[in-house]
């Protein structure tokens, strides 16, 4: 896209051109291509701002060169940060189709079925429900392979006794979600049931902390503290969350060096987590939006540890 004071230009090449025009009715397509390349639309403007985070370095030096601009970095995320009314409603949208998703998946969560095999169950189920497609690379963790916090699904079957972590979400007109549940298998060793009611008890805490004007550090510290005075601090390896859109991660960053206060229109991830080599791991993971009075969250499968309990 360039946007300049009087105009907005989609520039694309042969393959999107068609498809740019009918989703974009009344913006301006222009097709490039080797006789009317980049340049020309670009090399009068002189500096434009361009988010790097989108661009790799030789991208960046090639365009300058090519088209005799200089870009300057301008963080995009600034716009994204509060949701419009209709982001919202697609996000919330996208959270009850990973519901839906989860629901109808829940019956393979078996011993016996390799984490590969429930992985793709739950993709499918993903767009049998409505999703386009998962809104990243689906974690599915199980038995001590649990304290690798996005670990792709291997061959590994799941046994009696183990707990396994599912991490994914749906992409609904273009917006994701984001959950991540843990789910015990038969009579699991006492101390994952440890593990399990701290990181619940840590996550619901957050979930209940989250209102406008609160520092995305302190809602941080809220989980934190809790996984910290149950000895497992050094175990949780991660930001509490972040916030979710037409990215899985966007801005806000909940982490404990973030000073941003959390503002209406916000949607985050609350998803503590704790992680021990040789023993496994357990996180939740829910999307909030952040309200005027408070929150509202978006993905609902349950979490109690009896209806975790397979
Ligand atoms: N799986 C991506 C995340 O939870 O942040
Ligand atoms: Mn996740
Ligand atoms: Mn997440």
């Amino acid at each position: 896209m360039l946007v300049t004071a009087d105009k907005l230009l989609m520039l694309v090449d042969g393959r999107y051109s068609a498809e740019c025009r009918l989703n974009n009715p009344g913006t301006d397509v222009i097709t490039l291509t080797t006789e009317h390349p980049l340049a020309e639309h670009l090399s009068d403007h002189g500096t434009l701002f361009t988010d790097a985070s989108a661009l790799s370095h030789l991208a960046w030096q090639t365009l300058e060169k090519q088209c005799s601009v200089r870009l300057q970095h301008w963080d995009a995320s600034v716009l994204r940060v509060h949701k419009y009314p209709d982001e919202i409603a697609k996000i919330r949208q996208a959270a009850a189709i990973a519901d839906e998703a989860l629901r109808t998946v829940m019956p393979r969560i078996q011993p016996g079925i390799t984490e590969k095999a429930l992985a793709d169950h739950l993709e499918m189920a993903v767009r049998q429900a409505g999703g386009s497609k998962t809104s990243f690379d689906t974690v599915v963790v199980s038995g001590t392979r649990g304290a690798l916090p996005h670990g792709r699904p291997t061959d590994k079957k799941l046994a009696e006794g183990e707990i396994v972590t599912i991490d994914f979400g749906a992409v609904y007109q273009h917006y994701c979600s984001d959950m991540t549940r843990t789910f015990a298998l038969g009579n699991v060793n006492p101390e994952l049931k440890a593990l399990y009611d701290t990181v619940l008890t840590a996550q619901q805490s957050a979930r209940d902390a989250v209102r406008p004007g609160m520092r995305c550090q302190e809602l941080d510290a809220v989980a934190r503290d809790i996984i910290a005075a149950a000895g497992y601090g050094g175990y949780f390896s991660h930001n509490l969350g972040h916030g979710l859109g037409l990215d899985v991660h966007e801005a806000p960053a909940l982490s404990p060096q973030n000073t941003q206060s959390l503002e209406p229109g916000m949607v985050i991830t609350i998803e503590p987590g704790i992680y021990i080599p040789g023993l496994g791991g357990v996180r939740i993971e829910d999307d909030v939006l952040v309200t005027e009075s408070g929150s509202d969250v978006l993905t609902q499968s349950p979490r109690a540890w009896k209806d975790i309990c397979l």
